[in-house]
């Protein structure tokens, strides 16, 4: 028995697989690519990572409040810990963390909440955050980066609202 050939209207069965297929990627990649911060967006690149903890904005980690309730703050991972730490910010507003690493690839995961991004020497990554619950989170660093990985912890606090 040899192969059964394919008919004009097989290959155009074919075809629209192939083309349905074909739109349902290109429909994926634009959504991870334009929405839901699924690829972490980067605000910005510096060309000095060892100097980046002793030159604006990272030099001056406080939390500065910008608007009505938007806080961000510039926040340095290096080897073996994050500046600052511990955060103190308030409950229920909108944190932006402006993350880049002085050293080497760290990680940037904070337990208990969707925010995980990777630090990366000369590029700034963002994230915007709105903390529910007050209380201490631990920021976790999930890149391997050296003999004292496993102990790179911080912590944010999450103050709770103030009720006037
Ligand atoms: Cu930093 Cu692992």
């Amino acid at each position: 028995m040899g192969a059964v050939p394919c008919s004009a209207q097989c290959f155009i069965w074919v075809f629209i697989a192939m083309l349905l297929l074909s739109l349902l990627l290109i429909g994926t990649l634009f959504f991870v690519v334009l929405d839901y911060g699924v690829v972490v967006k980067t605000d910005g690149y510096h060309p000095n990572p060892a100097a980046v903890g002793t030159t604006a904005p990272f030099a001056d980690p406080t939390l500065v409040r910008t608007g009505p309730n938007a806080y961000p703050v510039h926040m340095l991972a290096h080897l073996w810990a994050y500046t600052p730490s511990p955060l103190h910010v308030p409950q229920g507003a909108a944190i932006t963390f402006y993350l880049t690493s002085a050293d080497v690839v760290h990680g940037f995961q904070v337990q208990g909440t969707t925010i995980n991004m990777t630090a990366v020497p000369g590029i700034i990554g963002y994230v915007t955050y709105s903390f529910a619950h007050a209380g201490t989170y631990n920021i976790i660093c999930n890149e391997f980066c050296g003999i004292e990985h496993q102990s790179m912890i911080g912590r944010i606090i999450v103050d709770p609202e103030k009720r006037t």
